[in-house]
C-alpha cells in the first residue's frame, strides 16, 4: 500500500446528496459487474435522502473532491458500518483503510464499543480485507432480493 495523503472528513448532508449518490455508483460497479447487488450499486436518489436523514454519512475529501465514504447507523444490534466506498480512480491508494480507521474513530466517539458490518460470501477479496483489519465474522443471513449471502462481521473497538 502507497502512503495516503490524509482526507479531510465531514458529514454530509442534503447537499452532497448528488456528489455522494454519484461515487456510491461508481465504486458498487464492480460488484455489481461481479453480480452482486450491493445496495449502494443502483441507488436511487430517493433513497440516498433517506440514508443521509437517517444514518450519520461522513465523506473524506482531498482539496474539493469527494474521495470516500462511510455511514454509521446504530440500531438494537449496536453501531452499523455500512456503504463504505472510494472512488475507483483513487483506489490501491490507502483510502479505504483510512476510511475503516475514521469510522472506527467516529463510533468510538460515540461511545460504541464494537462495530458490525457485513459483506458478500462471494467477494474475492473483501472478506480477507476485513479480517486483517480485526474483524470477525460471527454468521451469515441472507437478505431479500441480494444475490450473495451476507457475512457478519464484528470487531471489538
Ligand atoms: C473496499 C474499498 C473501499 C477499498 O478502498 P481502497 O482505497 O482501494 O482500499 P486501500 O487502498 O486502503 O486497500 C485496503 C486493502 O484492501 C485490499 N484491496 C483493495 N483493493 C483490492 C483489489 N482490487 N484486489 C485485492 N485486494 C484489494 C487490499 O488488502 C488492500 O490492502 P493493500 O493495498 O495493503 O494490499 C474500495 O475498493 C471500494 O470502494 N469498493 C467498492 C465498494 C465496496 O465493495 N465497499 C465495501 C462493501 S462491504
Amino acid at each position: 500500500m502507497s502512503h495516503p495523503q490524509s482526507l479531510a472528513w465531514q458529514r454530509l448532508s442534503a447537499e452532497h446528496l448528488e456528489n455522494w449518490v454519484d461515487l456510491l455508483h461508481a465504486a458498487y460497479a464492480s460488484n455489481l459487474a461481479m453480480g452482486m447487488n450491493f445496495t449502494a450499486a443502483t441507488m436511487k436518489t430517493r433513497r440516498g435522502e433517506q440514508f443521509l436523514a437517517d444514518r450519520l454519512v461522513w465523506g473524506g475529501f482531498t482539496q474539493a473532491q469527494l474521495v470516500a465514504t462511510f455511514t454509521l447507523r446504530h440500531n438494537e444490534e449496536g453501531w452499523h458500518l455500512n456503504l463504505l466506498a472510494v472512488r475507483p480512480d483513487q483506489s490501491r491508494k490507502g483510502y479505504g483503510n483510512l476510511a475503516l480507521s475514521e469510522a472506527e474513530q467516529r463510533a468510538l466517539d460515540l461511545g460504541a464499543s464494537e462495530l458490525l458490518l457485513d459483506t458478500a460470501d462471494r467477494h474475492p477479496w473483501l472478506l480477507d480485507f476485513y479480517r486483517s483489519r480485526g474483524y470477525v465474522a460471527y454468521g451469515q443471513v441472507q437478505k431479500p432480493g441480494k444475490t450473495y449471502r451476507s457475512v457478519l462481521f464484528r470487531k471489538l473497538l
